[in-house]
């Protein structure tokens, strides 16, 4: 239950009053190992140039640098270069298809169907453009275990009005694992479009596209041990080659003239602007770490500590997880409340036992209006975790109960 890759990460080698930092938001953001931050570095000091517009050397070495890139991060995926798309993070990945494939695409009279367990990343863009076209927002229910009913998907399809359905590959409140492919087949067999949200699925667990079979399908480099600023859209072709940009300017252009213009091919049809060159390369840096690493060994990892994490949480009087009561059928992340204490007293007075965790709504509100509640702790891990993390945790949450005399 320990990968042993701890000292990689310069950031744990931090020390808060003589205590090792213990770090369990990987949910939130991933902690960066160092191979990410020298690359980064590295091209700045030695291969900084625009992309896509010089002739001199250097520029081409900019223009290798993140293409290179692409490839490794399609690579890992096993996506099309062509089809990946770079993008600020899944935020705007989402945003783009609900601009660009949505407004050419859904009309009045017609539905968006989402999950009750979606980020507000994944809500709001979709509540816009229903509002703007005159459709409707639909949700698929989970049940008390936080899973999603297979029924509820069938019967919304069979209504003949859905465009489009979008959820998330891994819950990040419940944890809950979706049968992604299993929902795309049938979203596909009914004619209408699927977006996968992934999020927390791609830095924990081998994600294959194709075997996937979503027509989009979004994540986020940040939280798989990339720099900020960098997101993947992967689209399928026919769909990328049809709809219309998202952002429009520089380098997503074939020619303009006084009134009109003409796209480039793809992927920089979607990439206005200077895009995020270093972010690209330290994403690189990130994935070619994960696939030394390998990533059935991660999700093995993260699996069998969230397993412990389980354990030791059910041992805390008063503690109550939310999602799939089972390691297996879960990310690594566990949601949690303590009665008689709030959410955000448990992380404060975790963070004075040295661990960092996260409280609040988890940007999914209309998750937690069906939970019943207005916030949970939510402890997730990462590579860099061990038991002994879960155990300071753990700890931390019993001097927390002492504190407040339960
Ligand atoms: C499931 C899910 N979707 C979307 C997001 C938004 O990610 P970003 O802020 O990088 O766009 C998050 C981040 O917490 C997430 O967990």
């Amino acid at each position: 239950m320990d990968l042993g890759v701890r000292g990689d990460f310069p950031i744990l080698e931090r020390e808060w009053e003589g205590r090792p930092l213990i770090y369990l938001d990987s949910a939130a953001t991933s902690q960066k190992p160092r191979a990410v931050i020298e690359a980064v570095a590295e091209h700045l000091e030695k291969h900084n140039a625009n992309v896509h517009r010089g002739v001199y050397a250097l520029a081409q070495e900019a223009d290798a640098a993140y293409d290179g890139a692409r490839r490794k991060v399609a690579e890992f995926v096993g996506a099309d270069p062509k089809t990946t798309i770079f993008t600020k993070n899944v935020t705007e990945a989402i945003n783009l298809v609900a601009y660009a494939w949505g407004r050419a695409n859904v009309g009045e009279g017609d539905a968006v169907v989402i999950t009750t367990m979606e980020h507000h990343a994944n809500i709001v863009p979709w509540q816009m453009l229903c509002r703007e076209k005159g459709s409707e927002l639909r949700y698929l229910e989970v049940d008390e275990h936080g899973v999603l009913d297979p029924a509820g998907l069938d019967r919304e399809l069979e209504r003949g009005d859905v465009r489009l359905v979008a959820f998330t590959h891994v819950s990040n409140v419940l944890g809950t694992i979706n049968p992604v492919a299993e929902m795309t087949a049938r979203v596909r067999a009914a004619g209408a479009v699927s977006l996968v949200d992934g999020a927390q699925a791609v830095p924990h667990m081998p994600v294959d596209i194709g075997a996937v079979g979503a027509d989009f399908y979004a994540w986020t480099g940040h939280k798989a041990l990339g720099p900020t600023g960098i997101g993947v859209l992967h689209g399928r072709r026919e769909l990328l080659q049809e709809m219309p940009p998202f952002l429009t300017g520089g380098d997503m252009i074939a020619s303009v003239d006084f009134q009109s213009a003409t796209w480039n091919e793809l992927p920089y049809k979607f990439e206005a602007g200077t895009p995020p060159v270093a972010e690209a390369v330290g994403l690189g840096a990130a994935v070619d770490y994960l696939s030394t690493l390998g990533m059935e060994r991660v999700r093995t990892h993260e699996r069998e500590l969230t397993w412990y994490m389980l354990k030791r949480l059910s041992e805390v009087p008063g503690l109550r997880v939310v999602g799939p009561p089972d390691a297996a059928g879960r990310g690594g992340l566990a949601s949690f409340a303590i009665e008689g204490m709030h959410p955000h007293d448990v992380a404060e007075l975790a963070d004075r036992g040295g661990v960092c965790i996260r409280a609040g709504h988890h940007c999914a509100q209309p998750l937690m209006r069906r939970l019943g509640m207005s916030a949970t702790a939510r402890a997730s891990v990462g590579i860099y975790n061990a038991p002994e993390d879960i155990d300071a945790l753990v700890a931390a949450l019993a001097a927390g109960r002492k504190v407040f005399g339960l």
